[in-house]
């Protein structure tokens, strides 16, 4: 098993301020780190849950495929992040099983980590995200 821990789930959110306020009024959740990534156009707001994250995930630009996301499909959950010891290690062994990846090889994440992100297609409908911390 290579997996080693839920890294996170990502929910797309129209606001990203509604969504800290609500979670912070509704669980009493408190935002962990907060980041934007300008190569994905996005602004994320992590809340630490054990050792995974809740990330709100909102849109920077209107051409990132969040903002496309949120247009086609509206808010909800985005993908989930499996952690990974060696995500480049991991992304072969997916691509092995049938897999089919959206990034060639790993590149940078948010909080420093390292990521690779699979199509749902052929992973039964969910986007996954292999995280390397
Ligand atoms: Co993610």
């Amino acid at each position: 098993m290579i997996l080693t821990e839920i890294d996170h789930i990502a929910i797309a959110v129209h606001n990203l301020e509604s969504a800290i306020s609500y979670y912070k009024d509704a669980f009493g959740a408190e935002v962990h780190h907060r980041e934007i990534v300008e190569s994905d156009g996005v602004e994320e707001a992590l809340i630490k849950v054990a050792d995974s994250y809740i990330q709100l995930t909102s849109a920077t630009t209107e051409d990132s495929p969040i903002a496309k996301f949120l247009n086609k499909r509206g808010e909800g959950l985005h993908h989930v992040g499996y952690r990974v010891d060696n995500c480049e290690e991991a992304l072969a062994e997916m691509i092995k099983a049938g897999a089919t990846p959206i990034d060639a090889a790993p590149r940078p994440g948010s909080r420093g980590t390292t990521v690779a992100f699979v199509h749902p297609k052929g992973s039964f409908g969910t986007l996954i995200e292999l995280v390397q911390e």
